[in-house]
């Protein structure tokens, strides 16, 4: 008799830690199931992603380019101006995910001659999240916020916009700047 309650004490403990989330929560993560899209060439904006994930527990999608840019800072200038001048799309690749099960998704860019990246904004125009609760960022070199965040009103018409961050492109830690914007757009308490 004894051992069998100790066997069924054993499966409830297995089964109750079974149900627990994916991530644990501490008192500072909060209910939300929250994605984090971003492109990132030189890994700032992946530097923030990741920041964002580790403190409300998001999960992160990488979007890519099928076809590299070049390696160096001045000639990725130089194509991506003739891309955006002469309206040519670079095919992007990104894992396959359901939407559906976020609450929040946050979108993250590198500033690109004063706009969003395009791969971002291909990955935005060719998904499908209408009427989700989405939070956006970038990270730039010194401009600011320049016109990504009205880049991002018109791309996310149909959402419930969050307050924009600009953040200084780094690979600093900036857990403090990027805590208290996620606390003011209550993605953490
Ligand atoms: C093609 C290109 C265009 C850029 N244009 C701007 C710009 O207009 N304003 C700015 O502040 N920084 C600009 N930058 C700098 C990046 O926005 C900045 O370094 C950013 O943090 C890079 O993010 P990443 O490391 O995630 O790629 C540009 C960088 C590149 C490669």
């Amino acid at each position: 008799m004894k051992r069998r309650s100790l066997v069924s004490g054993v499966i409830c403990i297995s089964l109750s830690s079974l149900a627990m989330p994916a991530f644990s929560m501490t008192d500072k993560k909060m209910e939300k199931k929250i994605l984090v899209v971003y492109f990132s060439k030189t890994n700032h904006t992946k530097n923030v992603a990741e920041t964002i994930s580790r403190l409300t527990g998001a999960d992160l999608l990488r979007v890519d380019v099928v076809e590299p840019y070049p390696e160096a800072y001045r000639p990725t200038t130089e194509v991506v101006k003739k891309e955006l001048e002469e309206n040519i799309i670079r095919k992007i690749k990104a894992p396959s995910v359901d939407l559906s099960k976020y609450d929040v998704i946050v979108f993250g860019t590198p500033t690109w001659w004063h706009h969003v990246s395009m791969p971002l904004q291909t990955w935005i125009k060719e998904n499908s999240f209408k009427g989700k609760t989405v939070a956006t960022y970038n990270t730039d070199g010194g401009g600011g916020t320049m016109h990504t965040e009205e880049d991002f009103q018109k791309l996310l018409k149909g959402n419930k916009l969050l307050p924009h961050m600009t953040i200084f492109g780094s690979n600093d830690d900036q857990t403090a700047e990027l805590s208290k914007w996620l606390k003011e757009i209550n993605l953490i308490k």
